[in-house]
């Protein structure tokens, strides 16, 4: 199965699918890391950070007297953080924490990120409580892909219906993330106790011919597809990529909600 799954059995969260997402989507992260930048953070914490890609491209912009703590609950992908931060010349720290069980135990700082992190946490209104006071002085960033939201084409609507029907039963069934978690987010962050919350709905679009850092990432979302739809669906997306072997005539785009909240 081609689940993507990481070592803790987290879906879409092994280090080559997040490698691939992340090249993919280079140009957009550095002009959010660049905003982000503008805050003037002293101390980051990445919730969720897997294996510390978005710190990785923020220690390229942030001057050096910003810290980063990185946390997840994966192992692994944390090593991986760790082997990649030896060469930045900044304080740098990962922790291994349960963040929804152990919320209390992030530490405070004055820039926190959760980037597609929410759709693992179970009781997020919860979770985004005992967030505001570690943030009490500064922002929290978040960034939310959603399924619904990603489309690749151009395929007859009946097919792109089914396709997306299916996935969304597959992935309902699963009790490990969600997979369209933009609205949740975007009702928790409303009902949260933030005051100031300022919302983007940041467009990712790719037309053909693709360029080669983007391919990955699109091959690999059409098979994660494919493993999850019925095998006639599948059948006809692993066509419709084959009639189209070079990549001269086919687009992608999702959208992800972006908010800083403070
Ligand atoms: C989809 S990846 C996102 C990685 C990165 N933030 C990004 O946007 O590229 C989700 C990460 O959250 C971690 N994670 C999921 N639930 C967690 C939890 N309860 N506590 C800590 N980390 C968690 C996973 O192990 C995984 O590394």
């Amino acid at each position: 199965m081609y689940s993507e799954e990481n070592s803790s059995g987290k879906p879409l969260a092994n280090s080559s699918w997040l490698l691939n997402h992340h090249r993919a989507k280079i140009p957009e992260r550095t002009a959010f890391a660049k905003r982000l930048a503008k805050l003037q953070p002293k101390k980051i914490v990445d919730l969720g950070c897997a294996t510390g890609l978005w710190l990785e491209l923020l220690n390229e912009i942030l001057p050096l007297d910003c810290e980063f703590i990185g946390i997840d609950s994966d192992i692994e992908s944390l090593e991986i953080a760790i082997s990649r931060s030896k060469s930045w010349s900044r304080k740098t720290s990962f922790i291994k924490l349960d963040i929804e069980k152990d919320a209390a135990l992030i530490p405070s700082a004055d820039l926190t990120l959760a980037f597609n992190i929410f759709p693992y946490i179970n009781d997020l209104d919860t979770f985004l409580n005992s967030l505001v006071s570690k943030t009490a002085h500064g922002t929290l960033a978040v960034r939310q892909y959603d399924g619904a939201s990603i489309r690749f084409g151009p395929m007859p609507t009946t097919m792109r219906q089914k396709i997306e029907q299916e996935l969304q039963v597959a992935t309902g069934n699963s009790e490990k993330f969600r997979h369209y978690d933009l609205d949740r987010t975007f009702t928790a962050l409303q009902n949260s106790a933030y005051n100031n919350i300022e919302y983007n709905f940041e467009l990712f679009e790719r037309i053909s011919p693709f360029d080669q850092e983007f391919i990955p990432y699109y091959k690999g979302t059409m098979f994660w597809t494919c493993q999850h739809i019925s095998d006639a669906s599948a059948e006809f997306l692993s066509k419709w990529m084959d009639e189209d072997i070079y990549l001269k005539n086919r687009y992608f785009y999702e959208v992800d909600l972006v908010a800083l909240l403070s």
